[in-house]
């Protein structure tokens, strides 16, 4: 079925101090209310024939997690363990991402994992703008559903289509903003992409130090004090990882 994007479009305000609780918005539904309302969403995804991508990948990967969880991250699209599986992050890039949850004393129960696109790309090539369009009302309806605190971008393409302007990950990285997604007051929040930062050391420093904000962010006390990050240089990724991360 079409996803609604036209009424969960999101809308960009002005970056402000951040707040220390929920930002102002709609009550967040009951906890049975997410979740049935993201099984729904879920069966809509698995039958979805809106790009071609359907056509080729071997599972839809909807997404995974609480779905009460105060924090969704946003990947870009699934690789190849993710196609093969149907779950979000379980390769490298996972990996390193349930490192840098346990660095925050979170896991995968405690957050929200989804991607831009719920299919493949054959080969891992970077997401088309109309493969972009054709599934960003899913995850628009996510973030209503869900209705975290904290959206967190990781790489370029969530943070682009999220954030609804061109800077990339580069500048905009560890900058919270608050704005409007799903109908939702949530804080934007954009980091490296682990895939990116497996391959790059400084890049993995300035990753964690990002993280290491985030329950400030959720209005939680920090377990340590944040490591101080290196100036970034900017390296090329290696040529193994998906593209278009930076
Ligand atoms: N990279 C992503 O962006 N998403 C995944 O699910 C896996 C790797």
């Amino acid at each position: 079925m079409a996803a609604d994007s036209a009424s969960l479009s999101p809308t960009i305000e002005a970056v402000g101090a951040a707040p220390l609780a929920r930002p102002v918005s709609e009550p967040a539904s009951p906890l049975d209310d997410r979740a049935a309302g993201l099984r729904a969403l879920e069966a809509e995804v698995e039958s979805c024939t809106r790009c071609p991508l359907s056509a080729t990948r071997t599972r839809p990967v909807f997404g995974a997690g609480n779905p009460a969880a105060d924090v969704l991250f946003v990947g870009e699209a699934p690789g190849f363990h993710e196609d093969q599986q149907g779950i979000p992050f379980v390769g490298q890039a996972g990996k390193l991402l349930d490192k840098l949850l346990a660095g925050i004393d979170l896991d995968r129960s405690d957050v929200y994992i989804a991607n831009v696109l719920k299919s493949r790309p054959p080969g891992n090539r970077d997401p088309q703008p109309a493969e972009i369009q054709a599934c960003e009302g899913y995850l628009f309806r996510q973030i209503a559903l869900i209705a975290p605190i904290v959206v967190a971008t990781l790489g370029n393409f969530a943070t682009k289509l999220l954030s609804g302007r061109p800077h990339g990950i580069t500048r905009v990285h560890g900058q919270e903003q608050e704005t409007t997604l799903g109908g939702r007051r949530v804080l934007l929040y954009p980091l490296y992409h682990p895939a990116a930062a497996l391959y790059t050391p400084a890049m993995l420093r300035v990753l964690e130090a990002d993280f290491a904000k985030l329950p400030h962010l959720l209005g939680r006390e920090p377990q340590a004090a944040p490591p101080q990050p290196e100036a970034l240089a900017v390296q090329r990724p290696e040529p193994a990882v998906q593209l278009g991360l930076f």
